[in-house]
């Protein structure tokens, strides 16, 4: 009955998303904004609720403290983390025409056939024996085709006389392109009047580097021990050159953080937990067990001790959705060392001084949202029609419960009218008492609404409504005053 077709599932829901209000182009009207989405009126409930999720398990706890840092900080701080030096993307030139390329969506706009042909001219230039054999046995094999060449470009002995192959897809001109040079993804503007080196600042990247400055802020503020931990969601921005997968990769989106804060010997342990806990999160709210996995790193970056990814299956492949990470004591050694500040705790049972060391879980809201958009999208046939349902959590559910009067007279829409008003103090519902119920159904269905609530003739006699639960389709009769138990049972699970 149920069926996902992952060819074009991606293209479905953007459109749904757009039809039903979750999620429209940034600045549509003058041609869009690449890489910038807005969330319409349901898409805001639903990103919303994701937050929501995450800020009640993440900061209902003893141990784990709020925070809202500003998104521009001191210029220093992009210094000390690392992001002014390292947070980069390969770009290349055209001497020629002077256009500019990001080289990684340049050599991935090629395709194999072409990129073999250049490998093949390419080959009868070099000396090495090795490649030049790889190179011969190449066939139609497109993954091994760009495997090869991917190879060559990374070996700097051969990268730039591969690339001296290669056409500028602008003018067309050949040997034209200038050494790869980084470019940096983040943001700059400018703070104050001045517009000049001075006054550089930039859009924050990641919340995490806001919560590292506030360590002792909140530390001393909130009385925490160690172990405890900061969370905070926000905008994050990074100037990303290749934007596609709808919302998967933007250049503005919004992360959960939570850096929690170690003894050194127990970073093991509390990355372990974190691993479970976070995968846990996901699961809890409905998303399919069988598309989530770990991915540990096994290159580790050179501040982290230990890595992994929880990742989706989404249906362009799987897809990192949140890291964890052993921070080591780097990013509070570094905010020292730039500072000259000390950030090291005191730990009153041992009465020694130290710089914690950070288990970070850091997500992504935008990036979530498209998981649980994708997770709950399902085309079903029933009594020989499609019906598209997003089966939410009704935790997340944009619309907790729809008021349908059956007709519209022998005072069923004033019994409605009241239910909603009711219902309203506690939930966001949606009233509706246009058509036929079967399509109002197949309406509140395509946007996940998990109840439909019918008022009907028996309404009239015994004050009794039904209740059409979404995925199940199947409909209780339940007492108009026990609604809101019944909702509240039913959501919070
Ligand atoms: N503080 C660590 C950090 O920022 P990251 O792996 O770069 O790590 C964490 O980002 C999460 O933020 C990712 O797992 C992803 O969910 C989300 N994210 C990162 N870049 C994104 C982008 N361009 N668009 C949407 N979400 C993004």
């Amino acid at each position: 009955m149920q069926e996902k077709k992952k060819t074009d599932i991606v293209e479905k829901i953007v459109s749904l998303a757009k039809r039903r209000g979750f999620v429209f182009q940034s600045s549509e009207i003058y041609g869009g904004l690449n890489g910038c989405w807005d969330y319409g009126p349901l898409g805001v409930e639903l990103l919303k609720n994701i937050k929501e999720e995450w800020w009640k398990f993440m900061t209902y706890r003893e141990d784990v403290e709020g925070l809202d840092a500003s998104i521009l900080m001191h210029p220093k701080v992009w210094e000390a983390s690392g992001h002014v030096e390292n947070f980069s993307d390969p770009m290349i030139d055209c001497k020629q025409c002077k256009s500019r390329f990001r080289l990684d969506i340049l050599v991935e706009s090629i395709n194999a056939k072409k990129k073999k042909k250049y490998l093949q001219d390419f080959s009868s230039k070099i000396e090495s024996k090795e490649y030049i054999e790889r190179i011969q046995s190449l066939k139609e094999d497109e993954d091994e085709i760009n495997t090869v060449f991917n190879t060559l470009l990374e070996d700097e002995n051969y990268n730039k006389s591969l690339l001296a192959e290669i056409n500028c897809p602008q003018c067309g001109n050949k040997g034209t392109f200038t050494e790869a040079r980084q470019f940096n993804l983040m943001f700059k503007t400018f703070i104050g009047p001045l517009e000049d080196t001075s006054a550089v600042v930039y859009l924050r990247p990641e919340t995490a580097q806001g919560i590292f400055v506030n360590f002792l802020n909140v530390q001393g503020s909130s009385r925490q021990k160690l172990p405890f931990g900061i969370a905070q969601i926000g905008k994050a921005f990074r100037n990303e050159i290749n934007t596609k997968n709808f919302l998967f990769r933007t250049r503005e989106f919004e992360q959960m953080e939570m850096q929690y804060f170690v003894k050194p010997d127990a970073a093991q342990n509390w990355f372990d937990y974190w691993k479970t806990e976070r995968l846990e999160w996901f699961k809890n709210l409905g998303m399919t067990t069988t598309k989530l996995r770990y991915h540990d790193h096994e290159k580790l970056a050179h501040y982290a001790d230990a890595a992994t990814d929880i990742e989706y299956e989404f249906p362009f492949g799987w897809g990192e959705i949140e890291g964890i990470h052993n921070r080591t004591n780097y990013d509070l050694s570094r905010h020292e060392q730039f500072s000259s500040k000390s950030l090291k705790y005191f730990d009153e049972e041992t009465k020694e001084k130290y710089v914690p060391f950070i288990i970070e879980t850091s997500a992504g809201a935008s990036r979530s949202f498209m998981a649980f958009f994708v997770d709950a999208y399902f085309e079903e046939e029933v009594n020989g029609e499609v019906r598209t349902v997003l089966k939410f959590h009704p935790k997340l559910a944009p619309i907790k419960a729809a008021i349908l009067p059956l007709v519209n007279k022998d005072g069923m829409p004033e019994i409605a009218r009241k239910i909603e008003a009711d219902l309203r103090k506690n939930f966001k519902v949606f009233y509706d008492d246009k058509g036929a119920i079967g399509r109002r159904y197949r309406r509140q269905d395509e946007v996940g609404t998990p109840f439909c609530i019918t008022i009907d003739t028996q309404t009239i006699e015994d004050n009794t409504v039904t209740v059409r639960e979404r995925d199940t389709m199947i409909q209780d009769r339940i007492a108009i005053d026990q609604l809101k138990n019944y909702l509240l049972t039913k959501i919070l699970g």
